[in-house]
């Protein structure tokens, strides 16, 4: 903990009481940009760098990871990234409904046991979450190295009702512009090996439904 206290700027205490309300953390009216498993944060912090005009937030599960990411943040000097020690399976309490306009998902954990399934963030589960975090339209982009991983996720997120988009299944050697590598991704080009990417654009969920007025008989 005492690591995390000299990042107070940075790694936000209580992300809770902002629930609702990251705008004023940010001071600003910007869109907000989401990253679940940030990891070490060469991708968030590289994002904040190239875009000011985006407010954006990395959710970390580990402390002693998160840390890096935050030693990360500071040296790049950016005013327009937060991060967040949390479990994603809980982030409910932390996000409004609507308060996010894209999530990145990058390389994250592949739980190849099927008994695992229900812990990759893929799963319907999360992705039940999201479709309530995200605003209807916008969009997760999803990048991993692991096929299987890829497959999975290709199939939840169409059953709940994404549409997907500009899927790769060799990004390195695709047409895409403006990729901004993890350290995973580094770490897994380098060993020669493919990154599959998509993107999946959001449903409308329960929470935005307008209320059906019963029909009188
Ligand atoms: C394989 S690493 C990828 C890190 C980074 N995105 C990258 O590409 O370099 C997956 C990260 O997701 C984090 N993670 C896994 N499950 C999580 C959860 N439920 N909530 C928040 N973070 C989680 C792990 O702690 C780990 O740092």
């Amino acid at each position: 903990m005492a690591k995390i206290g000299n990042y107070k700027d940075i790694i936000v205490a209580g992300p809770e009481q902002y629930k609702g309300r990251w705008h004023e953390y940010f001071g600003n009216n910007n869109p907000i940009h989401v990253e679940f498993g940030t990891g070490k944060g060469q991708f968030i912090s590289t994002m904040a760098k190239e875009n000011p005009g985006i407010n954006y937030i990395g959710v970390e599960l580990v402390e002693g990871v998160i840390y890096q990411a935050a030693k990360k943040a500071r040296s790049k000097e950016v005013s327009n990234l937060a991060l967040v020690n949390y479990n994603v399976a809980k982030i409910l309490d932390v996000f409004e409904a609507g308060e996010i306009e894209r999530l990145y998902l990058n390389f994250s954990d592949p739980w190849p046991k099927k008994r695992h399934a229900k812990r990759r963030l893929t799963h319907t589960n999360f992705l039940n979450i999201y479709k309530q975090l995200l605003v209807p339209g916008r969009e997760i982009h999803f990048k991993t190295d692991n096929e299987g991983l890829f497959e999975f996720s290709l199939n939840e997120l169409a059953d709940n009702g994404f549409r997907l988009k500009n899927i790769s299944l060799d990004l390195h050697n695709s047409e895409f512009v403006g990729n901004v590598m993890t350290e995973y991704e580094e770490k897994f080009v380098n060993q020669g090996m493919k990154i599959y990417r998509c993107e999946a654009v959001c449903p409308v969920s329960e929470a935005f439904r307008t209320p059906q007025v019963p029909v009188a008989s």
